[in-house]
């Protein structure tokens, strides 16, 4: 989480700085600054606690000269969202800017203190920048003192240096947070991600984890974790692919969900050709033993979707965990097995370090991963791209369905390779899987109703999701992307785990949201639905339409789906659970694209 960028430019750069903010600000947006180096060489900063276009007013009153600069949008982890512990933080003539945690900075502090260097802020970047200060009081040119600072520092980071005095130097360092150097003519540029660069140039270098770079105008020089001098390859980026915008929609996530059945046909013929899975070489499960899927927030319940998938499909035994959980438990993994991996950003922190602990322990990694250059992309054995396109809206919705779709084909895959199913079978599940993406289209036809239906769920403090087998996940996401966005609290459930506790919540106030298509689970989970209806509770049934004549006698509401997609019908599910989270959020006045508190990269544990 934070967003840092850093120029060296042949503009003033202080709205270069903001554009690439703007970029960025899916990171964090509790606050932001700049800092830059003017005509003289003087070093000075501007910040402003809550979104961007507040620096960017303070900016227009007090401006910022200069074509040197630093800039950082932030999503608080020490300190609170204010001034003093906004970015960049500037010690003597350092300052600094920073995505991460410092894991050491209370030790670190100590040690500052007692050599008379006070903080200021209650952050732990400014003890890098103290550091920093404190080396080059002590005689370090920039480029040392930050490579002192650099090799006392524990966790993780993306950090970028600039000194008052020198007008074409910058130092950046990366160590468990991404970050990018951009090549321009006579410019150079470092950022949190390519999308940053995109308005200042193409041609991008990824830094590995360990490396720091020495930028000036001309160039770059990069060293490994060794200090060692090291090439690094420069990677053309499809400026195109970047762009942003809300083509006429009034938010990014309801330009986003009206995507989907576009970007679910690109993903799917991408891995299906006529009768044919198309996957990378050695994408065999024939022998595999078992699947562990790793993954945090919405791209976990997709593994959880396809869980069931990979089970009644193919027989595979399936893990599932939590990226945050899983890294830590130290659990066996068979060397038959293989590690699923699945991120959209592709740098969730705590996935990653799962991805870093399997390797090695099972026999293949995978990602499954929308942002094709990212780390678990890059350090995976087999990475699947979802291409979804850019997701803009904090909240996933087009990644999660993008997600789904490739894990419905591993999982055909899967069936086929250990003759769970023939080629007819393959190609009768193929028919469903394709059939997805006009089914998606139409379930966008609720786009009303659920509109409609915000009205009701906006007035409640609690909202029930209620699904079985692999709609559980699905009601679970329901209650994830209610929550997030409307700031309503909500809980997903097993509805057969009803009985067994959140029963005692039902009462006439509580709306109960109950997803359920009219298949081989239907019966059960209905009389799950007609318990809840028994103690007064509000039940808006979600099924298709002989679900609902079948069962909508004294619901509140019935929202209908369309038939069709068989065992991925979950990805057509979604949909309505999409709308009723974004339409009560719109009724609710809350920040749709940028939920409070929450950050579309969690680059931190
Ligand atoms: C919820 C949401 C988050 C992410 C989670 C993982 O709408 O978007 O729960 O799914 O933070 O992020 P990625 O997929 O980037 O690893």
């Amino acid at each position: 989480m934070c967003g840092i960028i850093g120029i060296l430019g042949s503009h003033q750069v202080a709205p270069q700085l903001v554009e690439a903010l703007k970029r960025l600000e899916y990171r964090g947006y509790d606050s932001a600054g700049v800092a830059t180096i003017d005509g003289e060489g003087r070093l000075d900063r501007r910040r402003a606690v809550g979104k961007l276009v507040h620096l960017s007013d303070r900016l227009v009153t007090e401006p910022l000269s200069g074509r040197s600069g630093i800039g950082h949008t932030r999503w608080a982890t020490h300190g609170a969202a204010t001034e003093i512990n906004a970015h960049p933080h500037r010690r003597g003539r350092v300052a600094v800017v920073h995505n991460g945690i410092i894991e050491n900075f209370r030790e670190l502090r100590e040690e500052l203190v007692a050599a008379g260097y006070a903080p200021e802020s209650d952050t732990d970047t400014e003890t890098v920048a103290m550091l920093t200060a404190k080396h080059m009081d002590e005689g370090k040119s920039p480029v040392e003192a930050a490579r002192a600072t650099l090799s006392r520092l524990q966790g993780a980071f993306a950090l970028a240096f600039l000194f008052d005095g020198e007008g074409d130097l910058m130092v950046a360092a990366r160590k468990g947070s991404p970050l990018v150097v951009g090549h321009g003519e006579g410019e150079m540029f470092v950022g949190s991600d390519a999308i940053a660069l995109a308005p200042f140039t193409d041609r991008i270098t990824y830094l590995e984890d360990g490396d720091h770079v020495v930028v000036t105008r001309e160039g770059s020089d990069i060293f490994d974790a060794d200090a060692n001098p090291v090439s690094r390859d420069i990677a053309q980026i499809d400026v195109g692919a970047t762009a942003i915008d809300k083509g006429g929609y009034r938010h990014f996530m309801a330009k986003e969900i009206a995507e989907q059945p576009a970007v679910l046909g690109d993903v799917l013929n991408h891995y299906v050709k006529d009768d044919r899975i198309v996957l990378p070489d050695g994408m065999d499960f024939s022998t595999v033993d078992r699947l562990t899927m790793v993954a945090c927030g919405t791209a976990y319940l997709a593994g959880h979707v396809a869980k069931y998938w990979f089970e009644q499909l193919a027989g595979l035994p399936c893990d599932l965990d939590v990226a945050s959980e899983f890294r830590y438990r130290e659990p066996p993994l068979s060397e038959k097995s293989w590690g699923l991996f699945i991120s959209q950003s592709g740098e969730t922190a705590d996935t990653l370090a799962a991805l870093h602990y399997a390797r090695g322990k099972v026999a293949r990694t995978i990602g499954v991963v929308n942002v094709g250059t990212s780390a678990i992309a890059r350090d995976t054995d087999t990475a699947l791209p979802t291409l979804a396109g850019v997701e803009v809206c904090v909240a996933s919705s087009k990644a999660f369905t993008c997600q789904l779709a490739v894990l419905a084909v591993l999982a055909l895959k899967a069936a086929h390779d250990r003759g769970c199913i023939d080629d007819a079978g393959l190609a009768a599940h193929l028919a469903d899987l394709r059939a997805i993406p006009a089914l998606v289209n139409q379930a966008l036809n609720s786009a009303e109703a659920c509109a409609e239906l915000a009205e009701w769920l906006s007035e409640a403090d609690d909202v029930l999701f209620l699904g079985r087998g692999p709609l559980y996940p699905v009601a679970l996401e329901g209650a994830l992307k209610l929550k997030e966005l409307s700031y309503i609290h909500a809980e997903g459930y097993a509805s057969g785990e009803l009985k067994h506790g959140p029963i005692a919540l039902i009462d006439q106030n509580m709306p109960v949201v109950v997803v359920a298509p009219r298949d081989a689970l239907f019966e059960k989970t209905v009389s799950n639905m007609q318990e809840v209806m028994a103690r007064h509770g509000q039940v808006l049934l979600i099924s298709d339409n002989d679900g609902l004549s079948e069962a909508g006698d004294g619901i509140r509401a019935g929202l209908a789906m369309p038939e069709g997609g068989g065992v991925f019908r979950p990805i057509v599910y979604a949909v309505p659970m999409q709308y009723l989270a974004y339409y009560t959020a719109v009724a609710k006045g809350t920040d749709v694209d940028q939920p409070r508190n929450l950050a579309k990269s969690v680059t931190v544990e």
